[in-house]
């Protein structure tokens, strides 16, 4: 019998309540009380907690957001790691730490771990990029969102003749983007990972028209360089230190009109990728790492985090998932290549 503290930190992601509701039952069952921990590092730096028991996340299931709330706060940037923690472990009588984030998260949970701390860590973000687990949820929730949103723009891109730059999420690596672009049927998809020419995109959306297309979708991770000669916007970070990006579209879409003179718009989707209910594959996921976690803490397993390999759910080392930013394989982003044009 113990007391494990739950806390979703970093952007929000589709899921999250799944995760809390799924640690939440399962801790209960083996007989566990549960502390929710407000707004991510926040709440566990300035001992903002709730108790949460089966009963308070009953109808959270299918919700967005996270009703813990979350932040971009870190306890190394804006604190003396364990030590600003301590108090409020001590005070709830916590024993036991599953956080819930993404890369940067993660990577302070392990240095919690490190200091001492039992941490179990969940894989989260929207991104898919988490090194160690085949999938992060959230992530088929916002391919489902973006292949939504091409769908749509391809509609009214063939009506007005025109070419649609259609910019996703992602950051670093072009996994909403390649995945969305394949499920929609994208005539060109630049990721982050491979670097592109801006003479290849054009050509292959000149060839396309020559030939009676009356419209192009090009699908664009936020992370890729702009064109040669397009300017590139002044850097700003977020509170973890990650570059904050969009708007890379508007650049690539200049390009392309400058140099086909075919009319270009821009859609950049931004946060409609994040918010709103997870679609059902991201609940059992999220379910089901919510459980695992609280399976792996009970049992006494610290510095670890729950990961999809094949079929099951594993605990991996935290440091295994803090080695690197997963990369979409060249396999994959040429199956979406075979498609362009
Ligand atoms: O990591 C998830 C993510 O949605 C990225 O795809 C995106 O670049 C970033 O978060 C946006 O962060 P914020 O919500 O701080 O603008």
């Amino acid at each position: 019998m113990g007391v494990v503290g739950v806390l979703t930190a970093g952007g929000d992601c589709p899921g999250l309540n799944a995760v809390i509701r799924g640690v939440v039952c399962r801790a209960e069952e083996r007989g566990w009380d549960v502390v929710g921990i407000k707004d991510g590092w926040e709440g566990l730096m300035h001992d903002r907690t709730v108790a949460l028991d089966r009963e308070s996340v009953r109808g959270i299931l299918g919700r967005g957001g996270t009703i813990l709330g979350t932040s971009r706060m870190d306890p190394y940037v804006h604190g003396e790691g364990l030590a600003t923690c301590a108090p409020t472990l001590s005070r709830n009588g916590i024993d036991k730490v599953i956080v819930v984030g993404g890369d940067g998260t993660l990577r302070s949970a392990m240095r919690l771990g490190e200091e001492g701390l039992g941490v179990v860590g969940v894989p989260k973000t929207i991104d898919n990029d988490i090194a160690g687990t085949d999938i992060t949820f959230g992530f088929a929730t916002a391919v489902q969102i973006a292949t939504d949103a091409i769908d749509r723009l391809a509609t009214t891109a063939e009506a007005h003749n025109r070419v649609i730059v259609v910019e996703v999420m992602g950051r670093t690596k072009g996994w909403i983007a390649t995945y969305a672009g394949i499920a929609g049927g994208a005539d060109f998809v630049l990721a982050p990972e491979y670097d592109y020419d801006i003479d290849d995109v054009v050509e292959t959306i000149r060839s396309r028209h020559r030939s009676g297309h009356r419209y192009s979708i090009v699908v664009v991770g936020e992370g890729v360089k702009p064109p040669e000669g397009y300017g590139t916007d002044p850097i700003r970070k977020d509170a973890f230190g990650f570059e904050r990006l969009g708007g890379v579209a508007y650049q690539v879409a200049a390009s392309i009109e400058d140099h086909t003179n075919f009319e270009t718009r821009v859609s950049v989707l931004g946060h409609i990728q994040r918010g709103g209910t997870p679609v059902a594959s991201d609940r059992v996921l999220a379910t089901r790492l919510g459980v695992s976690a609280a399976d792996f803490a009970v049992d006494g397993m610290t510095n670890v985090m729950a990961a999809v390999q094949g079929t099951e759910i594993v605990a991996i080392p935290l440091a295994t998932a803090c080695e690197e930013v997963k990369s979409v394989p060249e396999s994959l982003y040429n199956t979406a290549r075979t498609f362009f044009g």
